[in-house]
């Protein structure tokens, strides 16, 4: 891991804590991988207690808790107004517990959850063989953990077009398919099944695509990006590289999504 790697967790609270209003009216690919995370679990098979990891603002804390089997949901988050809405959402619900948490630092005991769910959050953690061995520590044997995360290839197009200005770490980095299964296999993991899917959705606009970014929360959190405001002139030059990437007279951004099941 390169030293422009590191993540700051205090600016990854910021940044979502900010974007928690903002968040619902532009999530259609965190609600699209989610459907699809949740597709791959027999309904029938989810029972007792289910955490979700990173839940932002509950999307599928909701639809998990509209199985029949869980019997109590946690749900989880970094980002205190992210809980709040989820608490908002599902106030009815009388079996959901909400932990503002961090995932490195799972505040719950050993094996004491059945499922462990987390859709497009874990690409936030660091250190993830620590992440992978907590959620070892407290499913109970046997039980699965079911996760989609950002791959490598996500916004390649937007590091290659900022790489035409200057040397910063513009755009966060991610672990691929195979770094995932090896810091499962370390954290004591069987049978782990690991896809990688390339979604490519396209905008108007440059403007349009940093626009999005922002009202999801996803800032750039790396310790090696550029600290001082970005000048009009960067921006410009980043916006008129990216130029090069339309096709059919759309701005394209690819999103590597993995999904991942294991059991502990
Ligand atoms: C892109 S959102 C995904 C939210 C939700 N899972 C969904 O599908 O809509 C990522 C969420 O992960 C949370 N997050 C980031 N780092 C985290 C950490 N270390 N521990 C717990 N939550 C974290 C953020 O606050 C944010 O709410």
């Amino acid at each position: 891991m390169s030293a422009g790697f590191v993540l700051e967790k205090s600016k990854i609270r910021q940044s979502f804590s900010a974007a928690c209003a903002s968040y619902d009216a532009v999530a259609e690919l965190q609600r699209t991988v989610g459907r699809d995370l949740l597709g791959r679990i027999e309904t029938d098979r989810l029972a007792g207690t289910v955490l979700d990891i990173g839940c932002g603002t509950g999307f599928l804390t909701a639809e998990l808790l509209s199985w029949p089997g869980a019997k109590l949901m946690l749900a989880l988050d970094l980002a205190l107004p992210m809980l709040q809405i989820t608490r908002g959402k599902l106030a009815d619900a009388g079996n959901v517990w909400y932990l503002c948490a961090d995932a490195e630092a799972l505040p719950v005991a050993d094996h004491a959850v059945d499922h462990v769910f987390s859709n497009l959050a874990l690409q936030w953690c660091e250190d993830l063989e620590l992440v992978f061995n907590d959620i070892r520590r407290i499913l109970k044997p046997g039980c699965q953990l079911i996760f989609s995360t950002f791959g490598p290839r996500t916004l390649r197009e937007l590091k290659s077009a900022w790489a035409e200005v200057d040397d910063y770490s513009h755009v966060n980095e991610f672990y691929s398919q195979e770094q995932h299964g090896c810091f499962l296999e370390r954290a004591g993991f069987h049978r782990i099944r690991t896809e990688s899917q390339l979604h490519r959705p396209t905008y108007d606009s440059v403007q349009d695509l940093m626009k999005e970014l922002k009202h999801i929360g996803a800032h750039n959190v790396t310790a090696g990006r550029n600290r001082r405001i970005t000048t009009k002139t960067q921006m410009q030059g980043m916006i008129a590289a990216y130029e090069a990437f339309r096709n059919g007279g759309r701005i394209p951004a690819s999103f590597e999504v993995i999904m991942i099941t294991a059991r502990a």
